[in-house]
C-alpha cells in the first residue's frame, strides 16, 4: 500500500482477470480484421499496454494526447488536443482506448475528432466508466468497471501527474488533494 491510498478499489489481479475479457470479447467482434487502437494519453497507457497484448486480431497502435484537467480533480472544461495520431484513418477500424469515462467530455470530443477523419468504425474501451458524473452522452462499447464517484489514482490515472505507477488502483486520501497550496510546498 501507499501511505496517500485510503484504499485499494480494483486489485491488480482483478484489473488483469477483467482486461483478458476484454480482450476476448474485442477479438472476437474484430476476428481477423485490422484495428487501430488508439490510446488517450497518457492515463490509458497501462490498460493499452497489457490489453493489445492479450488481443488475437492484428492490431496497430497509435497515441493521441489531450489536456483538459490540470492539477485539479475537477475538469477544467476544455478539451485541448495536444498531439494527434500519425497513421492515415481513412478506411479502418479504431478502437479509443481509454482509462475512465467521466463527464464524457474528452470521448465525445475524441470520437468526433477520429469520426471527421472518415474511419471504417469508431468504437471505445474504457477501463472505468463513472456513470453518476456524465454530462455528455458517449456510446460505449467495451467498459471494464463501473465504479462509484471518487477519485481514484494508479494503472495509469494521476493526480497531478502522480500515482501513475501504482500497480492497482486505489482512492486517494482526499487530504491529498484538499491541502493547501502552501502546504503543498511544504511537503513536497
Ligand atoms: P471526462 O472528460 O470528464 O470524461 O474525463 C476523462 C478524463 O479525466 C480521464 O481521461 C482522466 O484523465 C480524468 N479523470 C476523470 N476521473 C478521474 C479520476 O478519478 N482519477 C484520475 N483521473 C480522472
Ligand atoms: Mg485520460
Amino acid at each position: 500500500m501507499h501511505p496517500d491510498i485510503q484504499q485499494v478499489v480494483l486489485s491488480e489481479e482483478s484489473l488483469q482477470r477483467r482486461i483478458g475479457e476484454m480482450a476476448a470479447e474485442i477479438s472476437q467482434a474484430y476476428g481477423q480484421e485490422e484495428v487501430v487502437a488508439v490510446c488517450v494519453m497518457k492515463g490509458a497507457i497501462f490498460f493499452m499496454t497489457d490489453l493489445v497484448r492479450r488481443l488475437s486480431s492484428p492490431v496497430v497502435l497509435d497515441f493521441i494526447t489531450v489536456s483538459s484537467y490540470g492539477a485539479s480533480t475537477v475538469s477544467s472544461g476544455h478539451v485541448q488536443l495536444v498531439k494527434d495520431v500519425d497513421t492515415d484513418l481513412k478506411g479502418k477500424h479504431v478502437l479509443l482506448v481509454e482509462d475512465i469515462l467521466d463527464s464524457g467530455r474528452t470521448l465525445s470530443y475524441l470520437v468526433k475528432h477520429i469520426s471527421a477523419m472518415q474511419p471504417a468504425s469508431v468504437k471505445v474501451a474504457t477501463l472505468l466508466d463513472k456513470p453518476e458524473r456524465r454530462e455528455y452522452e458517449v456510446a460505449v462499447d467495451y467498459a471494464g468497471f463501473v465504479i462509484p464517484d471518487v477519485f481514484v489514482v494508479g494503472y495509469g490515472l494521476d493526480y497531478d501527474q502522480r500515482y501513475r505507477e501504482l500497480p492497482f488502483i486505489g482512492e486517494l486520501k482526499p487530504e491529498v488533494y484538499t491541502k493547501a497550496p502552501s502546504e503543498q510546498a511544504l511537503v513536497s
